[in-house]
């Protein structure tokens, strides 16, 4: 049977994709970000897992306003990367998984979460800059993906409590796919990050890392945050932590923290990064 052997997340700032075309990692701005990396290289490499299911959140590139899914499933052969307009290089396609995106995806609705399912899925930098991030060599190592994209874009987006839930029944699902299969889940996006209107730039790390650490110890606490005050607390943008909530929810109920980071580089989010194993 499958096994989910753990989570990592990130933030996937597209000025990152800009530092890693320049190779910046050792630039003194950058170097306290990419520092989070080479342990969960070491650990990929150990781990070796054979799929990454990839919860992030499209930003207009895959869906737009007119068509909106809540949450949506990646069912593709192999997913292509597009230009945004961020003036970060496009990148080569990344081999899917279909059997067992359909497996999952027939889990879930049966689970009564309604999924959008995608044979076709352009992914953004959302999916492409933690890949990137994690996968640098993408090596003979590669896994397949299954993309999981949630809407933060237009409202309204799902509550912290349905994104935990989803995530809950996402592991079930995971673990019911009948192959002998390594899964790691990633989870994109956040932490506190706003990038428009009168709060522009607004970051509050304080609770940033009440986050991470409740993510960690109690994350059934999390899910009382309603989603006004998530934007309030995190910014616009900081709804995005509903992929970490995702990620969190298919794991194991206890967890190794097997690595953490929190910087806050260029731009204007709080860039958190935990690579998480499953205890059982
Ligand atoms: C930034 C952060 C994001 O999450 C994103 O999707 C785009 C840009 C930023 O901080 O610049
Ligand atoms: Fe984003």
């Amino acid at each position: 049977m499958a096994q989910v052997i753990g989570g990592i997340t990130t933030s996937h700032i597209p000025a990152i994709a800009i530092a890693i075309a320049n190779k910046s990692y050792d630039d003194p701005y950058w170097k306290p970000f990419f520092d989070a990396y080479p342990p969960v290289h070491e650990w990929l490499a150990d781990e070796k897992p054979d799929v990454a299911v990839v919860i992030y959140n499209d930003h207009g590139l895959a869906f737009f306003l007119d068509q909106m899914p809540t949450f949506a499933i990646g069912a593709a052969h192999e997913y292509r990367n597009e230009d945004e307009g961020w003036g970060i290089p496009t990148i080569a396609p990344f081999a899917g998984n279909p059997l067992m995106s359909w497996h999952i995806i027939e889990q879930m609705v049966a689970d009564e979460f309604d999924i959008t399912s995608c044979q076709e899925m352009a992914v953004d930098h959302g999916f492409t800059v933690p890949m990137q991030l994690f996968w640098p060599d993408r090596g003979p190592d590669m896994p397949t993906v299954i993309p999981i994209v949630a809407n933060t874009v237009q409202h309204p987006i799902p509550t912290v409590k349905r994104c935990y839930d989803f995530g809950r029944a996402l592991g079930k699902a995971i673990r019911s796919y009948p192959e002998d299969v390594k899964v790691v889940v990633l989870g994109t996006g956040g932490l506190s990050h706003q990038l428009d209107g009168e709060r522009a730039g607004f970051i509050n790390k304080e609770f940033d890392l009440m986050c991470m650490e409740k993510l960690v110890s109690d994350p059934q606490s999390l899910t009382s945050i309603t989603r006004h005050e998530l934007i309030r607390q995190a910014g616009t943008q900081g709804s995005e932590l509903i992929m970490w909530m995702m990620m969190r929810g298919a794991l194991s109920d206890e967890v190794t923290v097997l690595n953490q980071n929190y910087h806050i580089p260029i731009s204007n989010t709080g860039a958190g990064t935990m690579l998480l194993a499953c205890n059982d």
